[in-house]
């Protein structure tokens, strides 16, 4: 008898122990939902607005700068400037391309046909302008939005805006940095 009576009180304690962590294991479970829905579902991307330095630092010529993923090409004459960006990224599979002028372009003749830039990955090639010389590229470099920042006078490039190549370049007067578009 008193055996049994230590069974039942055994039993009884364990079942209270196991509703107790039943409870707790449910209650942790509200807790935590409830916590994670007052936290915003929220992707915190890159800015797709590169800053890439004031017009004196940019070279003249196409250079590639990696934050953005873009070559930049600066011709300054007769007191202006013309900047354009250009996507660096293989409208393929998505590698970067590579500034390889011609032997002509090199040696100043200039022609809009010849190779600007070439894919290592599976060989296409590119004018200077972006234009798909040789697939498998199924499209055309596209051109971004460059703007001048009032805060500190960068040049920055907008890679979530593509613009026609036209509309792409600034023409800045190199002493005061007049902006126009043309
Ligand atoms: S990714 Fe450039 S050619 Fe395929």
């Amino acid at each position: 008898m008193n055996n049994s009576a230590n069974q039942e009180s055994t039993r009884r304690s364990f079942l209270a122990k196991l509703s107790l962590w039943i409870g707790g294991l449910a209650a942790g479970g509200s807790v935590f939902a409830v916590v994670r829905s007052l936290i915003p579902n929220v992707l915190y991307e890159p800015s797709k607005k590169v800053k890439i330095g004031t017009l004196d630092f940019i070279p003249e010529g196409v250079t590639f700068f990696k934050d953005a993923k873009t070559f930049v090409s600066k011709h300054s004459s007769g007191g202006k400037t013309k900047i354009h960006a250009m996507s660096a990224i293989c409208t393929h599979l998505g590698c970067i391309v590579q500034h390889t002028e011609s032997e002509e372009s090199k040696g100043g003749i200039k022609d809009k046909s010849s190779v600007g830039f070439s894919c290592a990955c599976h060989g296409s090639q590119f004018t200077i302008d972006g234009d798909v010389v040789k697939g498998p590229a199924p499209e055309p470099l596209p051109w971004f939005a460059v703007s001048i920042s009032p805060d500190d006078g960068q040049l920055v490039v907008d890679t979530s805006r593509v613009v026609e190549k036209q509309k792409a370049l600034l023409v800045l007067k190199s002493k005061h940095y007049n902006v126009r578009k043309v």
